[in-house]
């Protein structure tokens, strides 16, 4: 081994022996055999080289220098060590560099006070001027909201706006710099059936964009065919049993069959998608802040004992019949819906739907009305069930459409009856059938069906006072608009069917 003191700078030689106890020699045996084979080539200036100790040669041998001591060692020391061949090991022992200009200058006169006063003072500006509205109760809180919109691909929430019907933007929406807001994203569950299908025409045509999301199950392309060019309109096939995960700002909620033939069809099925369907629907409006409307039943009253019915009325409905599975399918959705608005603010609309027809009906669904004028033009009897003296009323479905589109847009939960307080038993309405479409059609008698209710008439006082809304469409106004859809879809015409 190399004789530490024969390596040393000569100036240095005569204090090597003071190395203090926190330094460690190290193996300098590599340096010393080049500058030995260097020769005098590098002279005095031959000094060792500042090196990791973990990329030194035998770095872990007993000849290795290392600094162990936690108190900073003097500068003289360090220069003294670094001449001597000892290695200073500890980098936090060093002199902190000098700080950069710009924090130097960011730190002098109180800058960085004013720079966060200032913050504080615009934050306070922005947030008083911002649109008043809550946020998604999903996206404000949960974890899971968030994630969800990064998947679909927001870079922000965005406040669920309301707008009126007229449509004015009652609340501005907050949307992602450098996109457009685009009227509201609405579903429309069950869109492609009757009532779904003028739904859609009216939110499109004042500027919505519209997702319809039905399983065709009674409903038909051919209701919201016409729409297809249009960018604002989707359809998606699916059924409402299964979850979807959708970013609107409204769902209205209509996918259920409703008339007796097409839910007596398969009961199971009818609940399950009164209640899990409406479960899933209100899981999607908690999760992304959409205002939900239900589209309840006049059903709900079942065989009424009060005449006509208020909202306040909690009816008469057997919970075992063949009609419980839509009866108390809808009451059953009506709870759901009350206890996510309860148990978890959200906005819920319902709406408690009377006898309604008109264009893009189901031909020979059972329904009454339409049962009578496909009866009238194929020259069939009309077939009255029971006496004929058991009472309904009939709204036009663009009054029905009205309704419901005041009360997603209005303030308050509801249940209203939306329907026309006009009474008709089954005889009347065979008549005015007769008067628009056939004179001598024959009326032929059959026994009523079980659970038949004998008396329906809304009582829309509340509508009327708190939506400003009441039906504008008398039944000898409406049938005809009505005849018309139905002979070209049964005759073959389908000229002017879309149209209706
Ligand atoms: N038309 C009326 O007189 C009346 C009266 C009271 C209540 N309502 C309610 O209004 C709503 C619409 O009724 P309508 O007359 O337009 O009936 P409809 O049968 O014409 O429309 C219902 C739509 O829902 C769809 N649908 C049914 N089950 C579905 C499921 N599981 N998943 C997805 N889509 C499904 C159907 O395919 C159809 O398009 C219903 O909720 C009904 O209960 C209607």
């Amino acid at each position: 081994m190399w004789p530490r003191h024969d390596w040393l700078s000569p100036r240095k030689a005569s204090r090597a022996p003071r190395s203090p106890p926190h330094w460690h020699r190290i193996d300098r045996s590599a340096t010393a055999h080049r500058e030995e084979e260097e020769g005098g080539r590098r002279g005095s200036r031959a000094r060792p080289a500042m090196m990791p100790s973990s990329s030194m040669p035998g770095a872990a041998g007993s000849s290795e220098l290392i600094y162990r001591g936690q108190q900073a060692a003097v500068a003289e020391d360090q220069e003294e060590a670094a001449a001597a061949g000892y290695y200073y090991s500890s980098a936090a022992n060093k002199k902190p560099p000098p700080p950069l200009p710009w924090v130097r200058y960011v730190l002098g006169e109180q800058r960085l006070v004013f720079a966060l006063l200032g913050m504080a003072l615009a934050s306070l500006v922005f947030l008083l001027l911002a649109p008043s509205g809550s946020p998604p109760a999903g996206a404000a809180s949960s974890g899971g909201s968030a994630a969800h919109l990064a998947a679909v691909g927001l870079a922000a929430w965005q406040y669920s706006s309301s707008r009126t019907l007229e449509g004015g933007v009652r609340s501005a929406a907050r949307v992602p710099l450098g996109l457009k807001r685009k009227g509201l994203r609405v579903v429309v569950t069950g869109g492609a059936g009757f009532v779904g299908s003028h739904l859609v025409d009216r939110l499109l045509a004042r500027g919505d964009s519209v997702i319809v999301v039905d399983n065709l199950f009674t409903g038909r392309k051919e209701n919201v065919l016409h729409h297809g060019g249009n960018p604002r309109f989707e359809m998606i096939r699916h059924d409402v049993v299964e979850p979807i995960l959708l970013e609107v700002d409204q769902i209205y909620h209509l996918a259920c069959p409703a008339s007796p033939v097409h839910y007596k069809h398969n009961p199971v099925k009818t609940i399950k998608t009164n209640v899990v369907g409406t479960l899933n629907m209100l899981g999607l409006a908690k999760r992304v802040g959409a205002r939900f409307l239900l589209t309840s039943t006049s059903e709900v009253y079942g065989d009424p004992l009060q005449h006509p019915q208020v909202e306040t009325y909690w009816g008469n409905v057997n919970p075992i019949g063949v009609r419980s599975c839509y009866d108390e399918g809808k009451r059953t959705a009506e709870t759901l819906t009350m206890d996510y608005h309860r148990g978890a603010n959200l906005e819920v609309r319902i709406a408690r739907i009377f006898n309604t027809y008109g264009p893009r009906m189901c031909i020979d669904d059972g329904r009454v009305v339409s049962n009578f004028v496909a009866q009238a033009l194929r020259k069939e009897p009309l077939t009255v069930y029971g006496d004929g003296k058991q009472t309904r009323s009939f709204q036009y479905v663009s009054d029905l459409v009205e309704g419901l589109m005041k009360l997603m847009e209005g303030d308050h939960v509801g249940p209203f009856n939306l329907g026309n307080p006009g009474e008709f038993t089954m005889l009347e309405l065979a008549k005015v059938v007769q008067d628009t479409i056939d004179p001598n059609a024959r009326i032929e008698f059959r026994p009523n069906t079980a659970d038949d209710p004998h008396k329906r008439k809304p009582d829309i006082s509340r509508a009327k006072e708190l939506l400003g809304w009441e039906p504008k469409i008398s039944l000898k106004n409406g049938l005809p608009l009505m005849v018309q859809d139905f002979r070209n879809r049964i005759f073959g015409d389908q000229k002017d069917a879309g149209d209706n």
